[in-house]
This record gives structure tokens, C-alpha cells and sequence, in this order.
């Protein structure tokens, strides 16, 4: 079989079935299109002739689940993506977190961090902060599914699409945070050594569990069923702080939901006591 066939039904109905059973994104039938162009680079570097052959692999052989992930995942994000966001860190929540809680670190997980423009851009903020702010202090632990993707969070290494906006809005930033490298930026060491990165898939708890202040859930839940996304958001609260805050990505809401999370503004959940 020639892999210009494309995706015979009952395989794509299989492949569906391991990508929800291994990251817990529920993919449509009508992307098989895009599932195809994301497999194939990987089948031939396999020398693999089908889809189905190359779902017999992922099935039997456990090494090539973690290549299956990086495949699947789709990690499209942005320097401060979302500008409300970033506002409400600067004007609200660092301000009050200080009024509060002076001389505890802040405590932040980026929980679906891809390739670490979010965690940088909160890097960004707490350091302005803190230079303003004597005694503040901040950790982020920032988690994915894909090691891939972890793997260009760790190096800090960006160009293009994902730093342009930064470029335009905040060039004071990009010179105090950031070295010019062959093709683009790098992070400093000095956001960088607050900043641990691991693998995890939210599906499951988080070893150990953590009380984290704020945790940024940002553009994930949308690739979940309803069933998933319940699942994930009761992970989660397993490690926040009773007063800790939520933050959802622009267009998902999870009001409506069974959880245990209240609405305090738009993106903005808290727990309920
Ligand atoms: C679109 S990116 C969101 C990045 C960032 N939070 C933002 O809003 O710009 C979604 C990320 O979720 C990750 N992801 C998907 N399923 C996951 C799971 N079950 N557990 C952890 N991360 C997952 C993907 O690998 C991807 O990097």
C-alpha cells in the first residue's frame, strides 16, 4: 500500500482511539488529512509503508508512544498570547498576592507549558515585579505532554512568529531578558533559574501533588471531550492552594462543567470553599 492511500476508516478510527487514550484529545474524524501529514515524516524515516503498520508500532512498542505524543500535539502559542491576561498579573494579582502573602515565593505551574512562551512571559512579569517589590520571590514549574516541545522550552531559543509581537510591544524587554542567537532570541539565565520543567500528562496526578498559587491551563482544554475535561480540571485543583487562581485560554469556559472551580472573571477561576 502506497501512503499517498491516505488513512483507510478503520485505522483512522483506531489511531483516534490511541491518541485519546494517550493524551486525552479527542481528534476528529475529518482531520485525518492533518493526522496523515503529521504521521507520514515519521513513517519514513521508519521506511513504515502504512498506517496501519505504523499503528501496530505504536501499539507494541512502548518507545515509540513518546514520538506517537509529539506528533499529535499541537503546540501553537505566543509571548504574553492574550493581553487581558498579562493586565490582570500585573495590576491585580501580583499586587494582591504581595499584599497577602509577603515573603512566601509565589508558587505558578504552566500546566500545558509547549515550548515556553507562556512561562517566560510570566518570568518576565514577576521579575519586573520584583524589582519594584523588595522581598518578592517566585518559582514556575511548567509541564507538557510532549518532551519534544519541553525539550525547546528548556533551550529558550525563539524566532519569528512567537517573539514578533514581543519585539514591537516591548524592545526594553527583549534587551533586558533576551540575547540575540544565530536565528532569533534566547532566554537569560536570569529567568531561566526559576524555572523547572517536567513531563506530565494531566490525566493523571502530579507526584508528588504541589500547592501551586496560580496555575496557567491555558489552550488545552479545548482538545478534550467533556469527560476529559472534568478529569483534568480535578487533577488539577489536586494542586492548588485553597486561595490559588485558574486561568483558562480566551475562548474556553468552564462553566457548565462539573467542578469544583468558581467563576471570578473572564479566564479567571478560583476554588470553591
Ligand atoms: C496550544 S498549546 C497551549 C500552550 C500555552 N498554554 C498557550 O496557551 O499558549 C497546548 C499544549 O497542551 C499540550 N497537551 C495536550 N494534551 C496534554 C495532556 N494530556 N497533558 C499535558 N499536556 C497536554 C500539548 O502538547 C501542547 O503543547
Amino acid at each position: 500500500m502506497s501512503l499517498s492511500a491516505g488513512i483507510q476508516p478503520e485505522t483512522l478510527t483506531a489511531l483516534i482511539a490511541l491518541v485519546r487514550e494517550h493524551t486525552g484529545i479527542a481528534m476528529s474524524e475529518r482531520k485525518s488529512v492533518l493526522l496523515e501529514r503529521r504521521l507520514r515524516p515519521r513513517m519514513q524515516a521508519l521506511a513504515i509503508g502504512s498506517y496501519q503498520a505504523y499503528l501496530d508500532k505504536v501499539v507494541k512498542d512502548r518507545a515509540e508512544v513518546p514520538h506517537f505524543i509529539d506528533l499529535v500535539t499541537t503546540n501553537d502559542t505566543l509571548f504574553f498570547r492574550t493581553q487581558q491576561v498579562w493586565d490582570y498579573m500585573e495590576q491585580d494579582f501580583l499586587p494582591q498576592w504581595q499584599r497577602e502573602h509577603a515573603g512566601q515565593p509565589l508558587k505558578i505551574w504552566s500546566a500545558a507549558a509547549s515550548s515556553g512562551e507562556e512561562l517566560y512571559s510570566m518570568a518576565i512579569l514577576c521579575e519586573e515585579f520584583k524589582a519594584r517589590t523588595p522581598g518578592f520571590g517566585y518559582r514556575i514549574y511548567a509541564t507538557d505532554i510532549s518532551q519534544q516541545i519541553l525539550a525547546h522550552a528548556r533551550s529558550g531559543r525563539y524566532a519569528g512568529r512567537s517573539v514578533e509581537k514581543l519585539r514591537a510591544t516591548h524592545p526594553e524587554w527583549v534587551k533586558k531578558y533576551f540575547q540575540a542567537s544565530s536565528n532569533g532570541l534566547q532566554v537569560m539565565e536570569a529567568l531561566k533559574k526559576h524555572v523547572e520543567l517536567a513531563q506530565h500528562n494531566l490525566l493523571t496526578p502530579l507526584k508528588p501533588p504541589k500547592q501551586f498559587d496560580l496555575v496557567f491551563l491555558r489552550n488545552v482544554l479545548f482538545y478534550f471531550d467533556q469527560e476529559h475535561q472534568e478529569a483534568v480540571l480535578q487533577q488539577v485543583r489536586h494542586s492548588m492552594a485553597p486561595h490559588a487562581r485558574l486561568i483558562l485560554g480566551e475562548s474556553e469556559s468552564i462553566t457548565g462543567l462539573d467542578t469544583a472551580y468558581q467563576f471570578d472573571r473572564p479566564m479567571i477561576y478560583k476554588l470553591d470553599q
